[in-house]
């Protein structure tokens, strides 16, 4: 089974990937991009997140074309406020449902740039070459934001913390229909195949800085963090259980910070 995504979880977390992502990658790619209209494709899209962020940070006009595997997330794209370029002008989108590894040359033909956001991580090895062999094959500058390291530093430090980030991140490389995700090791490979097509490539880090300013964020990224830490090791369900008491008591006492780490990464042809 392929992991889903809930709207809520999406939206719940969208004030933080805004507040992470790298400003002066953004910054480059908008120097990178030339002449209007902007065609920007987003992978991965969800509902919009990684559009609403940098569509304002671009000049008009601006036309973005989500994709996505998961129609329900792209119905909510339509009943979302329009984002709006740097000048306050709305830009134009339109929502393609599809996975990703099944994009023709066609369908990024004539991008300006292309971007995704909290992609990565979850696409196997096939797909990550088949949408890298896509953007190359557009000739469009990336910037894919977002993908996590498997770093995760609580504070104050806790005795279980070891095993549930070795648990967790071992559960973020599970096989999908036999073929396992690639995790923390997605970056590097993006980095690698974007090396072996002559692009240029730039990574900044971004970590969610969890905090008392984001506690329903903290819950929720406790919870799953320490649920996909147990599915993958059941033996640690007792302890989890008895860690996640204290760390949301932690929380509630605004006593608890996380620091969830992660990268971006630009490239472009050189
Ligand atoms: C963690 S969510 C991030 C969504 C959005 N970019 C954001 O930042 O809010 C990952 C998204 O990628 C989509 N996705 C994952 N693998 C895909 C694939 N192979 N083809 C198409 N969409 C895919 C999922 O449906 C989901 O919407």
């Amino acid at each position: 089974m392929t992991p889903t995504f809930s709207s809520g979880w999406l939206a719940v977390r969208e004030p933080e990937d805004a507040r992470a992502r790298s400003t002066a990658l953004a910054e480059a790619l908008a120097s990178q991009v030339h002449g209007a209209p902007i065609i920007a494709h987003d992978l991965g899209s969800g509902t919009g997140s990684m559009m609403r962020w940098l569509a304002p940070m671009l000049p008009g006009p601006q036309s973005w074309h989500l994709h996505d595997r998961d129609a329900r997330l792209l119905r909510r794209v339509a009943g979302a406020p329009r984002p709006v370029d740097d000048d306050g002008s709305v830009v134009s989108v339109s929502t393609h449902v599809g996975a990703l590894d099944d994009l023709g040359p066609e369908d990024l033909r004539g991008a300006s740039l292309i971007t995704a956001s909290a992609l990565l991580d979850v696409l196997t090895e096939d797909e990550l070459r088949a949408v890298v062999s896509r953007c190359v094959a557009a000739s469009a500058p990336v910037l894919f934001a977002l993908t996590v390291t498997g770093d995760v530093a609580v504070t104050p430090a806790d005795p279980l913390d070891d095993d549930l980030r070795a648990a967790f991140n071992a559960h973020q490389q599970r096989a999908h229909a036999g073929v396992p995700l690639l995790g923390p090791t997605a970056v590097d490979r993006a980095r690698a195949l974007f090396d072996r097509a002559g692009w240029e490539v730039r990574v900044a880090d971004t970590p969610w800085r969890l905090g008392g300013h984001a506690p329903r964020l903290l819950a929720e990224w406790l919870a799953g963090w320490t649920d996909a830490a147990v599915e993958q090791g059941p033996q640690l369900q007792s302890a989890a259980a008895g860690y996640r008491a204290r760390r949301t008591a932690q929380a509630r006492a605004g006593a608890l910070s996380v620091d969830v780490h992660h990268r971006d990464l630009m490239a472009w042809p050189r």
